[in-house]
């Protein structure tokens, strides 16, 4: 095989595809617009959700190809061994509508073997073994048109696995939408099978998965019956970490060409710390791994265009605070010094900036992030530290030698300090630590303030999609009313949509005053009570800037773009969905204005009944 680097395998992938008449369209922002179901785009086909069910057509047309910035966290605390990461790009080609099997699998065959290098005797792959009963209700067949496929292309049986909805079916895990059977192909490494039932996706290491083709034909529906489609798609993934990973033979991903300059700075920031701790070889290689990883998808969260997550405590910004604090708490493990989280920044910065402009236009933003986050975490633990102290000093006084639950639910709730790190003092200080009894404190703790929450939730009993739309257009005229109030350089700086509210982030210096609120409200609801036509068209990014378009600074367009205009009161580039009148919207009403970052404010506005 070929030793590709990351640039060149994205630019072969792209040329490749465009080669088969698909179109090269941008990726997607990784915080989702208008999507409550997910915190990050999880995979190139979130973005692409409406134009698979066939909702609306795509302005590039039906074959499209691209690289999607994906996070994934759900596996957090995995990160650190040979392979999880929480931050991957995806290669994807995309049929809607237009071809399906047959050119998909035998594509991608042609790009393993022909471009990448591959031998076809390396490749393994999986399909859908099917399930339930011909005639019953829930029957899904077997996918052996895929199985005839791969055969033809030369690949015999005892390489091509049929496996249960486990593992070859795809679509939005929990919810509603596309989805439907897959072929997984696996690189055979060569190495000794782990037992009798080795197969592809068995994690032994002998078998590494690197594309997916799904062939969506199903969707699932509230209900969480799968229904057909009605049209036949197909989503291709293919990990750009590992599929460098494994062209080059390193033995994992962290030891590729796309971590390197990652991972020297990290070692380099280590050997400048004054006190580089003795650590057991496989503790530092685990930090070391666990910073570059988190590090890598904080920034590309902080400096995504839309600008809409910060660390912070529910949701994505928690997620993320999250992901910076492990970062900070494995630093000062192995004698980084603060103030590191703003070098790394800057390093994968420097690596990436040519392929996602975002990470060079915002990382001044970012790094103010990183460095308030970084310093607030380690004032907590210097205090966690103390407190733990005191504790084990008590214990040790009364000749006791274990920390209660109790007490370290008590360090972790009312002083931030990390469980984790509780136990890894004590176990230094030859003391245990009662884990059951912490998470019998942990587990009260949430049942309770998921009961005095519970009034919150009434907003769901809506119809979530459509409040998600109209919110959509109450955001256009909410951008433009502060235009109006306060003048144009009252720039969307980032949005964020639930079923609940609206959020919106723009540039301006301070606080507005309560007559500035007061003003932008009244012209939001004379537009509503207008009843002004919404209205979309199709053009080109120059032209819709031409026209005087909105266009969110820093993100990337397609050649074709769908300009959304409100009357002569608002005319902005977006992929909608938008309400057609603004009546629709009922009223609107700003909740909060509030500080989001240096030079950000944010607003948080209802609209409709809620208002
Ligand atoms: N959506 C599929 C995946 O994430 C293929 O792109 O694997």
């Amino acid at each position: 095989m070929k030793n590709l680097t990351a640039d060149e395998l994205r630019d072969t992938y792209l040329k490749f595809f465009e080669s088969k008449g698909h179109k090269i369209i941008p990726g997607a922002s990784v915080i989702p617009e208008n999507d409550p179901t997910v915190l990050f785009t999880t995979a190139g086909m979130h973005p692409l959700v409406p134009y698979l069910m066939g909702a609306m057509e795509h302005p590039a047309g039906t074959r499209l190809t691209d690289v999607q910035k994906c996070v994934r966290t759900g596996d957090i605390d995995e990160v650190g061994d040979a392979a999880h990461l929480t931050f991957f790009e995806m290669l994807g080609n995309w049929s809607l509508n237009d071809y399906f099997k047959k050119e998909a699998i035998s594509w991608s065959f042609e790009f393993l073997t022909q471009h990448l290098g591959f031998k076809p005797e390396q490749l393994n792959v999986t399909v859908f073994r099917g399930e339930g009963q011909e005639g019953e209700a829930g029957y899904i067949p077997a996918d052996e048109e895929a199985v005839a496929i791969w055969k033809s292309l030369g690949i015999p049986d005892e390489r091509i696995f049929r496996l249960p909805r486990e593992d070859n079916w795809w679509g939005p895990a929990g919810t509603t939408g596309p989805c439907g059977p897959d072929t997984e192909m696996f690189i055979d490494t060569g190495k000794e099978k782990c037992g009798p039932d080795c197969r592809p996706g068995c994690h032994c290491g002998k078998y590494i998965e690197i594309w997916n083709d799904v062939f969506m034909q199903y969707n699932k529906n509230e209900d969480g019956k799968f229904v057909p489609l009605g049209r036949h798609n197909v989503d291709t993934g293919m990990g750009v970490e590992r599929t460098i990973c494994m062209m080059s033979g390193a033995p994992t991903v962290y030891d590729t060409e796309i971590f390197a300059p990652i991972m020297k700075a990290i070692d380099d920031l280590r050997a400048a710390g004054s006190s580089a701790p003795e650590l057991a070889p496989e503790d530092l290689l685990k930090a070391r791994r666990v910073i570059a990883d988190h590090m890598r998808t904080a920034t590309f969260i902080l400096c995504d265009p839309k600008g809409a997550v910060k660390p912070g405590n529910v949701g994505a910004n928690y997620v993320l605070r999250r992901l910076i604090r492990r970062a900070v708490r494995f630093a000062r493990m192995i004698g980084i010094q603060p103030g590191f989280t703003v070098k790394l920044a800057e390093v994968i910065c420097e690596k990436y900036k040519h392929v996602y402009p975002e990470l060079k236009a915002n990382l001044e933003t970012c790094k103010l992030d990183l460095e308030a986050e970084e310093k607030r975490f380690n004032a907590t633990l210097d205090k966690g530290e103390a407190m733990y102290q005191k504790v084990a000093e008590q214990l040790k006084a009364h000749g006791q030698s274990q920390i209660s639950g109790k007490t370290a639910f008590k360090l972790y709730d009312t002083f931030g300090f990390p469980f984790e790190m509780t136990c890894e003092m004590a176990a230094k200080d030859g003391l245990t630590v009662d884990k059951e009894g912490f998470d019998e404190a942990n587990r009260k703790h949430q049942e309770l303030s998921r009961t005095t929450s519970a009034g919150s939730f009434k907003a769901g009993l809506q119809d979530n999609s459509a409040v998600v739309t109209r919110m959509h257009t109450a955001t256009h005229l909410l951008h433009a009313a502060l235009h109006k109030v306060l003048g144009p350089t009252a720039n969307q700086k980032g949005s964020n949509i639930t079923a609940e509210r609206l959020r919106f982030d723009f540039s301006w210096p301070e606080k507005m005053t309560e007559e500035q609120k007061a003003a932008v409200e009244k012209l939001v609801n004379e537009w509503i009570e207008q009843g002004i036509e919404v209205t979309k068209k199709m053009t080109t990014v120059e032209e819709a800037k031409a026209e005087g378009a909105m266009a969110l600074f820093g993100a990337k367009y397609g050649d074709q773009v769908s300009l959304y205009s409100i009357g002569d009161i608002s005319k902005e580039i977006c992929c909608g969905p938008h309400v057609t009148n603004t009546k629709e919207l009922g009223s609107f009403k700003i909740k909060k204005e509030e500080s989001s970052s240096a030079g950000v404010r944010r607003i948080k506005a209802v609209i409709g009944n809620l208002a």
